[in-house]
């Protein structure tokens, strides 16, 4: 599960095994301490936030949510649903942009997490990170294809008094029990806010989905642990991820949660898809400067492939 080393065979073993492959010591205290003094500035440009949803509004009115459009008719039944038992970015009340303009402060007392638009133009610092061959490697081995770079994204997580809504909740990103072939992907998670000695605030559960029966798969997709029934419980991992890891994940077949943070939270998101995945047009639409892509080897020109050139 831990490595020193990118080993392909070895990190695509563990995802395959554990869900997860952590990667140690792979960033410098330099991009390191580099992003995180740039990100509280970024957070009170609000220009450069994508509209947040506004979490502090659906608990007060407790907004019914009925769009569970990805859960079988069958389980219907089983499943209770709630306003906070979905993506963050499906949720339709928004964060106003008279509160965004007050600063990430003041706006985080409404909202869980925000994320940067065009996190490649916004933190070219992450370039690096996204674009490295070795990478692209252990995917390619995991996807047994030529992997693309499907999804790149810089959120920031708060601290607050909000309820627990989305990823604070046990699930799986795609939520059904089956995923085509074609969109099957890979995620890789980079923390940037770890102070030392402080672990990653994430934990897996180490039980494949197709080892769960549907009725419990969707019974308790989006579920805190001490709702979780015990063969799932005593699977939970709190993988050590300290400051300078970053890791892998497959967040498909195997149900993962983040807790809310103690303090800002700073994470970089890459997901590695195949090339007929169904997340390719909102590839198209993240940005990236022609003057780096110019700069590419052949492989991570390939890789970039589906991203837009300004
Ligand atoms: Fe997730």
């Amino acid at each position: 599960m831990y490595f020193n080393s990118i080993k392909p065979l070895d990190l695509v073993n563990s995802l395959n095994k554990n869900g997860i492959a952590v990667l140690k010591n792979y960033l410098s205290n330099e991009t390191i301490e580099t992003i995180k003094k740039k990100i509280p500035k970024l957070l009170n440009k609000s220009n450069l936030i994508k509209t947040a949803s506004n979490i502090k509004e659906i608990k007060k009115n407790n907004f019914k949510n009925s769009n569970f459009y990805w859960l079988p008719k069958k389980f219907n039944k089983i499943f209770y649903g709630n306003q906070y038992k979905q993506p963050t970015g499906e949720i339709t009340t928004k964060v106003s942009n008279s509160i965004m303009k007050k600063g990430y402060k003041f706006y985080s007392k409404y909202t869980n997490s925000v994320e940067f638009k065009d996190p490649l133009v916004n933190v070219p610092e992450i370039q690096k990170i996204v674009f490295n061959e070795k990478l692209i490697k252990v995917a390619k081995k995991f996807l047994k294809t030529d992997p693309y770079l499907g999804y790149v994204a810089v959120r920031c997580h708060f601290k607050n008094n909000l309820p627990n809504i989305d990823f604070n909740l046990f699930h799986t990103d795609g939520r059904n029990k089956k995923t085509k072939n074609e969109n099957k992907l890979i995620k890789l998670l980079a923390p940037f806010h770890l102070e030392k000695k402080q672990k990653i605030e994430f934990s897996i559960i180490n039980v494949k989905r197709n080892k769960i029966k549907s009725e419990d798969y969707y019974k308790y997709q989006y579920s805190k642990a001490s709702e979780l029934p015990k063969y799932l419980k005593k699977k939970i991992i709190k993988p050590k991820v300290y400051k300078k890891d970053i890791y892998f994940f497959d967040p498909d077949n195997f149900l993962h949660n983040a807790k809310k943070p103690k303090k800002l939270r700073i994470m970089l998101y890459i997901i590695f898809v195949k090339k007929n995945n169904y997340m390719i047009p909102k590839t198209k639409k993240i940005k990236i400067k022609k003057k780096y892509f110019r700069l590419f080897s052949p492989r991570q020109k390939k890789f970039a492939k589906y991203l837009c050139q300004i």
